[in-house]
């Protein structure tokens, strides 16, 4: 059967880069043997370096999990030794199917302390991009995903007004080493994930952030305490607004930083999206977008070659007037999930087209998931997400790739080793990994790329 030439150039990415539309860059004809994906795609699985590699001693969260009072249910510790292992991840991920992996570096290992910079880490993350060049696998690598050095923390971490340099200064080391073989680059994973999750507009999330607040300055406190720092800062701390100016100047210079070192390779943000839906006829969600995404959208549109979408989650925003249908109840609702009951899988395609629309820039779907302990409801979640995102893909989107999160079940942040949104189990005490049938039946949708 012919392959319909759905394809996305280099040259088209760099057309979106230069901000021209891509209605005439994506040929959306649909093949007669099936709904195929565009010629190029990116299929891939995504993971971040502190949630799987383990022992990551010199990044700040480690010191947030191991002192009292921590917001942590438990530690990272080994994660899923990763650091050890990623040759067979790789190799598992290759054999699964998949044409691209993300991962991201650890800046605390290649600079565990200030202008210190380990030539053996550098040499590390070389040979796993080169491990993913040997599988024939794109690495696709986000330079900062959440955990950032301890000293940086001290130093007063996205509050610090140095903070943007700093972490330019590491890209651009790190991008001389090793942006020659990367196939895409991702400047910092979700910078505003805490302002889409503050704009959710009702007053559970309210009640909940403020006691969360609570915790996290006191769990930040005690770490400031511990290092005899005036402060201790990471990205959990409760002070979004106060950091987001000095995150956005970052992305901005370690755009410039990576391309710097490599200008064919295409760099761009992850930026977490809600798929905010009106709950009613008088619905603010439009507002609720704005105050998720405002700035960010702005510099995307300044300084990326894509935008990288991470979208789990879709929301009804009521208003005081007249409730608009709830949609239909999902497969699989568990009563007690809230979280995992927000996991439509349309928000994915609305997410994309929002984004797109906004910035008109290619979109790379670089986190889309779902947690839960039932397989079965994964297979679902993604056939689903996935029938939507060619829907997008049909209407003249350009969508360049798809790395699902995750790869495995990983160390989820403050909710420990729980939640599981991998395809691929991990056992906690042996590592071993166990490809569960999701993992069969997405890798075989990414070998063929059609559904
Ligand atoms: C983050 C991941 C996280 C995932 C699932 C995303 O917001 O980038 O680090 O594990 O969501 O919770």
């Amino acid at each position: 059967m012919n392959n319909p030439d759905f394809s996305i150039s280099r040259r088209a990415l760099l057309a979106g880069a230069a901000g021209m539309t891509f209605a005439a860059a994506v040929n959306t004809t649909q093949a007669a043997d099936g709904k195929r994906f565009p010629k190029g795609f990116r299929w891939g699985v995504a993971t971040a370096g502190h949630q799987i590699e383990g022992n990551n001693v010199n990044s700040d969260f480690w010191l947030l999990e191991n002192i009292l009072p921590t917001c942590f249910k438990e530690r990272s510790g080994d994660a899923c030794d990763s650091y050890h292992r990623y040759q067979e991840d790789i190799a598992l991920l290759a054999q699964l199917g998949f044409n691209t992996y993300r991962f991201s570096l650890e800046w605390s290992r290649i600079e565990p302390s200030r202008g210190f910079v380990s030539q053996a880490e550098l040499d590390y993350y070389k040979r796993v991009i080169a491990c993913c060049r040997d599988h024939g696998v794109d690495p696709a690598v986000t330079f900062l995903h959440a955990a950032a050095p301890r000293w940086f923390a001290q130093a007063g971490g996205w509050l610090n007004p140095e903070a943007p340099a700093l972490f330019a200064n590491f890209c651009s080391l790190a991008a001389k080493a090793l942006a020659p073989d990367m196939a895409f680059a991702f400047t910092i994973n979700e910078p505003q994930v805490a302002k889409t999750f503050r704009a959710i507009p009702n007053q559970g999330a309210a009640a909940y952030f403020a006691k969360r607040d609570e915790a996290e300055r006191a769990a930040h406190a005690a770490a400031a305490r511990a290092t005899a720092s005036d402060r201790y800062i990471t990205l959990n701390y409760p002070d979004i607004d106060g950091m987001t100016p000095l995150l956005l100047s970052g992305h901005e210079q370690a755009f410039a930083a990576i391309k710097a070192e490599n200008t064919k390779l295409p760099v761009g943000v992850t930026l977490n999206i809600i798929d905010f839906q009106p709950g009613s006829e008088d619905s603010s969600y439009l507002d609720v977008r704005k105050s998720a995404y405002g700035a960010w959208l702005e510099a995307v549109r300044r300084s990326g070659d894509f935008v990288g979408v991470q979208i789990y989650r879709q929301l009804a925003v009521p208003g005081g007037g007249k409730p608009l249908p709830a949609p239909p109840p999902m497969p699989y609702v568990d009563a007690k999930n809230m979280i995992a009951n927000m996991a439509q899988p349309g928000a994915l395609r609305n997410g994309v087209e929002y984004i797109y629309e906004q910035t008109h820039k290619p979109i790379f779907v670089t986190e889309n998931g779902i947690e839960t302990d039932n397989d079965e409801q994964r297979v679902w979640y993604v056939g689903q997400a996935l029938a939507g995102l060619y829907e997008s893909i049909e209407k003249g989107v350009p969508v360049i790739g798809y790395t699902h999160w995750s790869l495995l079940d990983n160390f989820e942040w403050e909710q420990g080793y729980k939640p599981k949104f991998g395809l691929v189990a991990v056992d906690r005490s042996s590592f071993q990994r166990t490809p569960k049938p999701s993992a069969h039946y997405l890798g075989d949708i990414a070998r063929r790329s059609a559904i």
